[in-house]
């Protein structure tokens, strides 16, 4: 698969000299935990958002028919909401194998709702990736989520159960719930 980042993940050895390793989800891994972990709290990165620019022709879309499903991006005054897990070293065979299109995993400042401090990792899509789709309108997004489905079910899914997700916590993405709205439209839901 060309845009299999699984072994450019298990290079990077810099999760291994982490005294607690914690996994920050702004995606499907808030609301899907397939995985074991130790802990887990509500937490917030600082200076990066969401944006459904990365594509998924493994889970929610096809390699013909890619869907459309979140990456992060840099964004210096922006704060992601998002679930962070405590982890260990052995549960990153799955987690690179279930984000291996075209995510790396990046280290940053984690700040968890109960005031701990910790280091993060997450899953983001490198923007020189054929897997990265990059910028649209919300219109064309939500077109091309509206109409794709994968492996792990249809690209309407991966974004509703988000948003029920991040409405459950009291958290508004505007981005998100804008798509949200434009694909219940198209559906014929509102
Ligand atoms: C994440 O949820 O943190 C990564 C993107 C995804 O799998 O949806």
């Amino acid at each position: 698969m060309p845009h299999d980042t699984r072994d450019l993940n298990s290079d990077r050895r810099d999760i291994a000299d982490l005294d607690e390793i914690w996994l920050f989800g702004y995606g499907s891994l808030i609301y899907k935990v397939d995985f074991p972990y130790v802990d887990c709290a509500t937490a917030y990165l600082d200076g990066w958002q969401r944006r459904f620019w990365q594509g998924s022709h493994d889970h929610r879309g096809t390699p013909e028919a890619p869907g459309r499903v979140l990456t992060l991006i840099e964004a210096p005054a922006k704060r992601c909401f998002g679930k962070a897990y405590r982890v260990t070293l052995n549960e990153f065979d799955h987690l690179d194998h279930r984000e291996k299109n075209g995510y790396v995993r990046q280290l940053a400042p984690l700040q968890l709702a109960d005031g701990r401090q910790r280091t993060g990792v997450f899953y983001v899509g490198l923007t020189n990736s054929p897997a990265h789709l990059g910028e649209a309108s919300e219109r064309a997004i939500a077109e091309q989520i509206f109409r794709s489905e994968g492996p792990s079910g249809s690209n309407r899914d991966y974004l509703h159960q988000l948003q029920d997700a991040l409405a459950a916590h009291g958290e508004v993405d505007d981005h998100v719930m804008a798509i949200d709205r434009l694909v219940r439209q198209l559906a014929g839901d509102d």
